[in-house]
């Protein structure tokens, strides 16, 4: 579960740093065309806390933010955070627990988290550190991701 939310994230990484270029492989005849890969139906816009609930199913935060059992990440405490499950081969900064964040992070309103994921500070002005990946989320996205984890049970 860590491995395939961070290769993706990874990938993710990789695919944002392409550009697409002229040079690209030309279009394979229409009769030839690979069958389309299915993919979840993207929840749509009308409805923020699902789609916010899929945004986070693909962007990772239950890697670090939900504790790790040896079945994947325990659901019944999303993102109530927790010590990372890994920690980084050589020397860096590095935060070695991941807070709890469900239900917002304690006197964070939902425009600051929101802020926060599209690229901006955390409200106390103190920077991230790794691993927490700086998110760039547009306006939509941000708002949803918002709301779904704005409803969610807080850590007891
Ligand atoms: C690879 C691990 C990792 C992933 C993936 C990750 N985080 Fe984090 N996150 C962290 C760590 C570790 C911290 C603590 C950083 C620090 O203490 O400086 C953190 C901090 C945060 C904070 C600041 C909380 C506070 O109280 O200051 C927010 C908000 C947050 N993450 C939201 C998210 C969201 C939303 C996602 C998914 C879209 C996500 N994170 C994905 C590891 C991660």
């Amino acid at each position: 579960m860590i491995k395939s939310g961070l290769a993706g994230a990874l990938a993710l990484v990789g695919l944002s740093a392409c550009t697409p270029t002229e040079s690209a492989a030309p279009a394979a005849p229409a009769a030839e065309a690979a069958a389309p890969v299915e993919v979840a139906e993207l929840p749509v816009a009308e409805d923020p806390v699902a789609r916010g609930q899929y945004l986070v199913s693909i962007t990772g935060c239950h890697d670090c933010h939900t504790a790790m059992t040896p079945t994947g990440p325990d659901m019944a405490h999303a993102l109530q955070g927790g010590p990372l499950p890994f920690a980084p081969l050589a020397e860096m900064p590095w935060a070695p627990i991941a807070p709890s964040i469900a239900g917002l992070p304690e006197g964070w309103t939902e425009a600051e988290f929101t802020a926060f994921l599209s690229g901006g500070p955390r409200p106390s002005g103190v920077p991230v550190l790794p691993p927490m990946p700086p998110y760039a989320m547009n306006d939509a996205d941000a708002k949803a991701v918002t709301a779904y984890i704005a409803s969610l049970p807080r850590a007891e």
